[in-house]
């Protein structure tokens, strides 16, 4: 299921009542039950946290839940807890006061005063500095800030969405999160399973982002070839969603046709090629056989083995003697497969099929 729906692309940290239209790709069965759940959530006013690996969607989500909720007319404010050093979080989060501290020239207000009405996105809250953890609590609790340098409490209304890479509950075992802080943020908890978890997206998000990069780059119709398929859905992914969407981006700019092949990507090391030999792990080969599987094409048998000598073939550089050592057969059987397979120069298949006549004219 591919969702239309109303969104701005801005930088994070960014304030904006933008809309802009973006489609939300939910195909595979886990994704469509976390739409199911998301959708359940968002008109709530429940804070919610957002647990996923980098690159699985968790802004996107969050703009989602908002666009969703009855403050989308209000504003979405993202902060990124990583990024800020601990006093400047909390004149960003709270605002401060003029002359509260060197180079505060002016008052200004934090984004929850400025995120009134509206949602606050807190990325990376497993970051937050233990000494703000407590001051954020406060907040959430008594729904007011202070900001910096006073001492004047302001009302607000903000509803939180909060987001982590990293799992909370083992930070608060080690005293790096405060627990009640997490028991404030995990009232409604979503979680982002990383992309080879639910590979039913894999293609429909390629397809998606190369209809994206594809009209941004002024190019016709370009599609990915069978191969190129079969490469992307088994590929791990360790950087999720925005990995697949670079790789798109990067495999356009280099392909010189209309059609991706597996050559115009460069994937990282963790890839597991079933075209390089050396490095399959039969993990990967049992998950590549089992979409097939559930692909069912015709003569899928007949598929794997020309897939296996043909490939085998082509790392030994077409020398027999080397691929049928490889394979652990005798050389014999893996001439009988090239002639099935076409893969015989021509000369070898005219004494082959001799060969097999003198045999059945022997047999007869
Ligand atoms: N379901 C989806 N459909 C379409 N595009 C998606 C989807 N999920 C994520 N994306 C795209 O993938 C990219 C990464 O998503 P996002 O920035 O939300 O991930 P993240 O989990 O916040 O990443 P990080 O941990 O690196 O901050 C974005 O360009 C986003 O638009
Ligand atoms: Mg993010």
């Amino acid at each position: 299921m591919t969702l239309l729906v109303a969104y701005d692309e801005t930088e994070s940290r960014s304030l904006t009542h933008s809309v802009r239209a973006s489609a939300l790709v939910f195909e595979d069965p886990v994704s469509r039950r976390l739409l199911d759940q998301i959708e359940r959530i968002a008109p709530s006013d429940a804070t919610v946290l957002i647990i996923g690996e980098t690159g699985t969607g968790k802004e996107l989500v969050a703009r989602h839940i908002h666009a969703l909720s009855k403050r989308s007319t209000n504003i979405f404010g993202a902060l990124n807890c990583a990024s800020l050093s601990e006093n400047l979080i909390e004149s960003e989060l709270f605002g401060h006061e003029k002359g509260s501290f060197t180079g505060a020239h002016m008052a200004k207000s934090g984004w929850f005063e400025t995120a009134n009405r509206g949602s606050l996105f807190l990325d990376e809250v497993g970051d937050l500095p233990i000494g703000l953890q407590v001051k954020l609590l406060r907040v959430l609790q008594e729904r007011e800030v202070v900001k910096v340098g006073s001492r004047q409490p302001v009302p607000v209304d903000v509803r939180i969405i909060a987001a982590t890479n990293v799992n909370l509950e083992e930070a608060v075992a080690a005293s790096h999160f405060r627990a009640d802080l997490y028991y404030r943020f995990n009232v409604a908890t979503i979680h982002l399973a990383p992309l080879r978890e639910r590979p039913g997206d894999i293609l429909p998000l390629a397809r998606h982002f190369l209809t994206i990069y594809g009209e941004r780059l002024g190019y016709g119709e370009v599609k990915l070839s069978p191969a190129t398929e079969l490469t992307l859905l088994n590929y791990d992914w360790p950087g999720n969603i925005r990995e697949l969407e670079n790789a798109i981006h990067r495999a356009l700019l280099v392909c010189p046709g209309n059609r991706l092949r597996p050559e115009d990507f460069k994937l990282s090391s963790s890839f597991r090629h079933v075209e390089t030999g050396h490095s399959v792990s039969t993990n990967t080969l049992e998950t590549a056989l089992l979409r097939l599987c559930e692909q069912a094409p015709p003569k899928l048998f007949e598929i794997i083995e020309e897939t296996v000598i043909r490939t085998t073939f082509e790392f030994c550089e077409e020398n027999q003697v080397q691929t049928a050592k490889l394979l652990d057969i005798s050389r014999n059987v893996l001439r009988h497969k090239l002639e099935i397979y076409g893969m015989l120069p021509n000369g070898q298949r005219k004494v082959l099929a001799d060969k097999e006549e003198f045999r059945v004219s022997r047999r007869a």
